[in-house]
């Protein structure tokens, strides 16, 4: 019979790697809870409405890439392809317009997107997620871009670019799209074929398409910029100043327009240099019009989602740290059977002073466990001479330095050793 392999664009993050995914989420809870956020959890499916009304029927996220399927009583699911619409779904449906506003929220897990595998994109991908929702603040937008750089600074990231622009609203954004569909019109023969069904439908993604016609064409088409109403160019003028002052150097890409229907005004994207063609690591933007799309009343709202294996890709690339792989403290070994009663009692007695402490179940020689133990800071030994003696023989792995300790207190008397040995590393 076949050996059954993964679906194609997923894959299991092993422990070599999971420890690296355990410090960049460790990192983004701290930081965001330290901005303010409060965690969700999300469900992973929902009603395939909320992301075609969400999200938008042009896009290609609802076209093309969701994974849709029926429940047993016929309910059309999906399996989010993003968390912004179920959070907003989330606040709406949870009243949380009735507290104090604006709502912080994070949320970080699994998305699902068809599209074709390539580096840096899978058809399951987790995202780190933070959306505020009931303000219309511009300084809103700013902690949001701001979270995101802070993320990647204190990952120690670099060759990083923040590109944003405004996507004006619903009372700028239709003269811009004739203005383009106007530009664009005498060329629409020579447009890519995914391009000419955008031109009706949903124009503005002309702009980004990475076709070479496309982009030659593009290149001089009506700057949005020159569409945006006051209030549109007075608040991405507000979040630009606000940038400035923190320093966080950005540059406007007027092709921004982010593959997703719901943003108004902001929108944002962090690139970097070392990924290749699927560069973001972040995007992210405001959202004053997703509420009402889902059916709930005006909520404003801003955030971003960022890519877990780009920035674990983008890390490992530059060479920064994960913070410490977890390794063994205590390797247990009993030299002889008549110690191995006292041998699982060392190690229940290690794991409850809260060390990583292993033994052998395989049978191994002491030769071979030994092997094993040149790993861990520790090693521990126990024959029936030591048993006898009430004692256990403890080597620091590192120096080879070997003394006995009372059986009675030594895992306390390790833990100790071993909070003097953190001490010490540099
Ligand atoms: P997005 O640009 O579709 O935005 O995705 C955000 C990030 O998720 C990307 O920049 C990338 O790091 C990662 N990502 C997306 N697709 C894949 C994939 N197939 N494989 C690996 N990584 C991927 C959103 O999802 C919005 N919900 C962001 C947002 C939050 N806007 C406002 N609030």
């Amino acid at each position: 019979m076949a050996e059954i392999t993964a679906p194609r664009g997923v894959k299991d993050v092993l422990p070599g790697e999971s420890w690296k995914w355990a410090y960049v989420l460790d990192q983004f809870r701290t930081l965001a809870e330290g901005f303010g956020f409060s965690e969700v959890h999300l469900p992973i499916f929902e009603h395939t409405e909320l992301f075609c009304r969400g999200i938008g029927d042009t896009t290609d996220v609802v076209e093309k890439e969701m994974y849709t399927f029926e429940d047993r009583a016929g309910r059309s699911l999906t399996l989010r392809p993003e968390a912004t619409a179920s959070m907003v779904r989330s606040y709406l449906e949870n009243r949380m317009a009735s507290g104090p506003q604006p709502v912080k929220l994070w949320c970080a897990g699994p998305m699902f997107r068809y599209e074709r595998p390539q580096k840096g994109r899978y058809r399951q991908f987790w995202q780190l997620d933070v959306e505020v929702l009931g303000s219309v603040n511009p300084l809103v937008d700013v902690e949001i871009i701001e979270l995101s750089l802070e993320l990647y600074r204190r990952l120690g990231m670099a060759n990083l670019e923040v590109v944003v622009n405004s996507v004006g609203c619903p009372a700028c954004r239709p003269a811009y799209r004739k203005a383009l569909q106007d530009y664009l019109r005498p060329h629409l023969g020579e447009l890519c074929g995914s391009c000419k069904s955008r031109f009706d439908r949903n124009p503005l993604r002309i702009l980004d398409c990475k076709n070479e016609t496309c982009k030659a064409l593009t290149e001089g088409a009506p700057d949005v910029m020159d569409s945006l109403c006051d209030e549109c160019r007075d608040h991405f003028a507000a979040v630009r100043k606000r940038l400035d002052l923190l320093g966080a150097s950005t540059r406007i890409d007027k092709r921004l327009v982010r593959g997703l229907d719901y943003y108004t005004k902001t929108a944002y994207e962090v690139l970097s240099g070392d990924l290749g063609a699927q560069n973001a690591v972040c995007g992210g933007g405001r959202y004053d019009n997703l509420a009402e799309s889902i059916g709930g009343p005006h909520v404003p709202g801003v955030g971003f989602a960022s890519g877990i294996e780009r920035i674990v890709l983008t890390m490992e690339q530059q060479g920064c740290s994960f913070g410490r792989e977890p390794s063994t403290d205590v390797y247990v070994i009993a030299v002889d059977g008549a110690a191995s009663d006292e041998a699982v009692k060392l190690l229940y007695a290690l794991r409850r002073q809260g060390l990583r402490a292993e033994m052998d179940y395989q049978g191994r020689s002491v030769k071979a466990q030994l092997k094993t133990a040149s790993q861990a800071a520790f090693a521990c030994f126990l024959g029936s001479d030591e048993v006898a003696r009430s004692v256990v023989a403890v080597k620091e792995m590192a120096t080879g330095n070997q003394e006995e300790l009372l059986f009675d207190g030594a895992a306390a008397a390790i833990r100790s050793k071993l909070a003097r040995q953190e001490d010490r590393r540099p």
